[in-house]
């Protein structure tokens, strides 16, 4: 259907079908769909926030914690009310007047600068199940931090906690990911072959060897960190590393399955850093719920090592999906319409992935990435293999490495950074440090639908959810709905660094048996997940999808 609103523009007669909600059946339908390979729209929100946006997690009052590093010198938005921090540690400004991390306001684009003392450079982190977000690790005297964020009501000033040595090791380039039992996970890191929790318990209060990344550590150049892990539905973990993966159960320490290698052999993490997504999990009251990753683009064998001599290898254009439950799991590959590294999957309220971000060449790594790649991609899980991409509308900026996006309340994708700098650089480099906020608006916001688009009208955004239960949504859609038609999906709102966005996950809930409650009003009713390991509590963004791909603007539910 993306394409259908394309054609929206560019053909007056088909427009009044789509209104009608009878596209489907029209002739006109199919041949337009052909012609169209771009969608969705770009704007700039903020020229400036004072930072690039390394890091960036949304909370469950839309506002966004945006951060950067402390070891570059100054930033371009000063602290609050005067304020600077003294650090004798810092490598580059020991009394720095200036913020490292800020929170964006969605709903009023506007943001403040916040406090962080310790260095939070390429940290990793999660949100908790109250909604307070856990950043952990990151550099010199911040690689044992644990530093808390509360989302906090407009009007209140609320800012960074840190906790020294809230990790026993040291944590640079880790993953985390949210466990059903409301702890988190912290894997791997820079010289770390091991994973440990936050918060610990007396039986968790320990670390945790995990061999599988001494084996996949490259010696030269690890291609290693930041792993792509994904909660199974049957609560063991999926680490994929370097090339290959295996599935964890974390609380024994015992590696239950390994995955073949990727076919082509090549790395797809850090530096030669591609992307990953759990695909949306479907049927979930199912006997056997299907899961599967889809891990795409990187760089080469070898692409680091040339970028450093000043060659910048062509970035990977594959993708490889994998069905991780299946008895015998194999990796299917496709080829992408463009090659990139450095890109960010997100999962749509939709299903569909959008692949944002990155380069055509080089590698991860101050200065080792080249031609940025400017359009965003979209693949659609559910076509048939060889029609699943479609290639959107280009940006203008170029979002290299230290680049980042995460999908928003409303629907965007919000979009920052960029800095392949030592240091913050202006003028006289290719890619200047970039401190600007875009949104991505995919093509399901573009003004020509707005008529099909849902709208939630109960239960109120911040309700209280349990596992297992009926939940009736209502809804309205102006125009006339095939009941047929319609999904409820739930996601979870990722953290995301790095081109990995920690925690994502997309549940399909279903949306049968809608009824007609009323004028252009609708109700259906959808079982939650019935377990914490489909879906760990916290917050989640509720959408109703009508039309296969037009979802309303999310509502926050707490699942608990
Ligand atoms: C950031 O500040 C520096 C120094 O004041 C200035 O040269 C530069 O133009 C600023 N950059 C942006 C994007 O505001
Ligand atoms: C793809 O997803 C849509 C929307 O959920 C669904 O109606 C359709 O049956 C799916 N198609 C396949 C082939 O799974
Ligand atoms: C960035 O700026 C710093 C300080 O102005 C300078 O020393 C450095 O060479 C610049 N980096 C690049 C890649 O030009
Ligand atoms: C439905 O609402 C529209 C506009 O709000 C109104 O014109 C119409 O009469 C209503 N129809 C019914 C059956 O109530």
């Amino acid at each position: 259907m993306t394409r259908t609103h394309l054609m929206i523009h560019s053909s007056p007669p088909c427009h009044r079908l789509v209104l009608l909600l009878v596209l489907l059946l029209h002739p006109c339908h199919r041949k337009l769909a052909e012609a169209a390979t771009t969608g969705g729209q770009w704007a700039l929100l903020q020229s400036s926030i004072g930072i690039a946006s390394m890091h960036m997690q949304l909370l469950n009052n839309d506002k966004v914690v945006i951060y950067d590093r402390t070891d570059f010198g100054p930033s371009n938005i000063s602290l609050a009310s005067g304020k600077c921090r003294y650090d004798p540690q810092e490598q580059v400004l020991k009394v720095d007047c200036t913020a490292h991390s800020v929170e964006y306001d969605v709903a009023t684009n506007s943001f403040r600068p916040l406090t962080v003392l310790t260095d939070v450079w390429c940290s990793s982190g999660s949100l908790m199940p109250d909604g307070t977000f856990v950043q952990t690790g990151g550099f010199n005297d911040g690689d044992h931090v644990v530093r808390l964020y509360k989302p906090c009501s407009s009007g209140s000033n609320c800012d960074w906690q840190e906790i020294n040595n809230g990790l026993i090791q040291r944590r640079w380039y880790a993953t985390n990911h949210i466990l059903p039992d409301s702890s988190q996970i912290i894997i791997g890191g820079r010289r770390q072959f091991n994973y440990e929790f936050y918060p610990k318990t007396a039986a968790t209060n320990q670390v945790f060897n995990l061999r599988f990344l001494v084996q996949t550590n490259d010696p030269v150049v690890e291609n290693n960190l930041y792993p792509f892990v994904f909660l199974n539905v049957d609560g063991n973990l999926f680490i994929f590393a370097n090339n290959r993966a295996i599935l964890l159960n974390y609380k024994k320490n015992i590696v239950v399955k390994n995955y073949p290698q990727l076919p082509d052999g090549n790395p797809r993490c850090y530096p030669s850093t591609g992307s990953a997504v759990l695909l949306p999990l479907r049927n979930l009251q199912g006997p056997a719920i299907q899961a599967e990753v889809l891990v795409c683009g990187g760089a080469p064998k070898g692409a680091y090592a040339s970028a450093q001599k000043g060659d910048f290898m062509g970035a990977l254009n594959t993708c490889g999906r994998i069905s991780i439950n299946d008895p015998n799991p194999q990796w299917v590959m496709e080829t992408m319409p463009l090659a990139r590294v450095m890109g960010d999957m997100l999962l749509l309220p939709n299903g569909h992935v959008l692949m944002i971000n990155g380069a055509s060449a080089g590698t991860a790594g101050w200065e080792y990435g080249r031609n940025p790649v400017l359009s965003p991609v979209i693949y659609q899980p559910n076509k048939t293999i060889g029609s699943r991409f479609e290639v959107q509308n280009p940006s203008t900026i170029p979002r290299m490495y230290h680049s980042s996006a995460i999908l928003l309340r409303d629907g965007r994708v919000l979009v920052g950074g960029s800095n392949p700098h030592m240091l913050y650089n202006f003028t006289g480099v290719l890619y200047p440090t970039e401190l600007s906020l875009e949104a991505f608006s995919p093509s399901y916001l573009d003004p020509g639908v707005a008529g099909l688009r849902p709208r939630i009208i109960s239960p109120a955004s911040q309700s209280q959810i349990g596992y297992g239960q009926q939940l009736v949504i209502r809804f309205s859609v102006s125009g006339q709905l095939k009941g047929n038609l319609v999904t409820v999906t739930m996601a979870a709102p990722s953290f995301n660094t790095h081109s990995f966005s920690m925690n994502q996950r997309l549940l399909v809930l279903g949306g049968d048996n809608v009824k007609i409650a009323g004028n252009s009003t609708y109700q259906t009713a959808v079982l939650t997940p019935s377990t914490s390991s489909l879906a760990p509590p916290g917050f989640y963004l509720l959408f109703v999808v009508v039309h296969q791909d037009i979802p309303s603007q999310g509502i926050w539910v707490h699942l608990q």
